[in-house]
């Protein structure tokens, strides 16, 4: 764990293990494994729980194996990485409106349209949209437009990979991790952070709890001071998941508010 990137490096099998532990790439979309069964706590995301039907209404899954939220009922917020590009794509397959993913009420709408973030090349500016076949007719997830409320604890949720190199998940998890600021986290990931586009969460000292593979593209949020949900961030990477001293970097939504208004507006939405 506490090896540094310099020391992984040294042999070239371990060069691959420090390369998948920086992947952006989302978890494969394959077979979600058997519920847990009897009654104990069941513990995700990485060190998550299970959410409640309709706790997290706007949450999607989408079928390249990310996460994403509806920005409007037509319209998923995700991550760039999680998209090749941006032009008409009717490739996708957005899931809503469960959080057993094979629940048979499960809402199921293709794309037609995505629209990756401009200027994106793989470091910061982590956000795309996609625009669906028909509106969600769901509640959406209002996004933070400053960075007033990027403090305190956030809630993270997503059907990825509930351990490192874990299986991806039939039931929607959530977890609450805290805001780390960019000189701390800096100090974990040096100048793969891009500070001002990027923001950390994560338990510091004890990690354990985690976004991780297959959660991208997902949101980050909090309750505003009206105590309606804001999503401040995007899960965009982290070096392996839930690792002490290496939290969890997502993509700083407010950075990218106006923006996102902007290619939403182009998409017709
Ligand atoms: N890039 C990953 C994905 O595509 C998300 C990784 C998040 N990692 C973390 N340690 N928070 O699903």
């Amino acid at each position: 764990m506490r090896n540094s990137l310099k020391h992984l490096k040294r042999t070239t099998a371990a060069g691959a293990i420090a390369l998948a532990a920086f992947s952006l790439q989302p978890g494969a979309a394959s077979a979600a494994p058997a519920p847990d069964p009897g009654g104990s706590v069941h513990t995700d995301v990485v060190g998550g729980t299970r959410a409640a039907q309709g706790e997290f209404p706007f949450m999607v899954r989408l079928s390249m194996g990310c996460g994403g939220a509806l920005y409007t009922k037509d319209i998923v917020l995700t991550a760039a990485h999680c998209v090749d590009r941006s032009g008409p794509d009717t490739s996708i397959t957005a899931t809503a409106g469960v959080v057993d993913l094979q629940d048979s009420a499960a809402v199921k709408v293709n794309s037609t349209q995505v629209l990756q973030a401009p200027g994106y090349s793989g470091k910061g500016k982590d956000w795309a949209l996609i625009k669906l076949a028909k509106p969600i007719d769901r509640p959406t997830l209002k996004i933070a437009e400053d960075d007033r409320l990027t403090n305190g604890d956030f809630t993270i949720a997503g059907w990825g990979a509930d351990k490192e190199g874990g299986d991806q998940q039939r039931y929607l998890l959530k977890a609450t991790v805290p805001f780390i600021d960019d000189a701390t986290c800096r100090k974990a990931y040096g100048d793969a952070l891009t500070p001002g586009e990027e923001i950390c969460a994560g338990k510091l000292d004890t990690g354990g709890t985690d976004t991780c593979q297959g959660d991208s593209g997902g949101p980050m949020f909090r309750k505003d001071d009206a105590g309606q949900w804001l999503q401040v961030g995007i899960v965009s990477w982290g070096e392996g998941c839930a690792r002490p001293g290496k939290p969890g970097v997502y993509s700083e939504v407010s950075a990218f508010a106006a923006n996102i208004k902007k290619a939403a507006a182009e998409l017709g939405g």
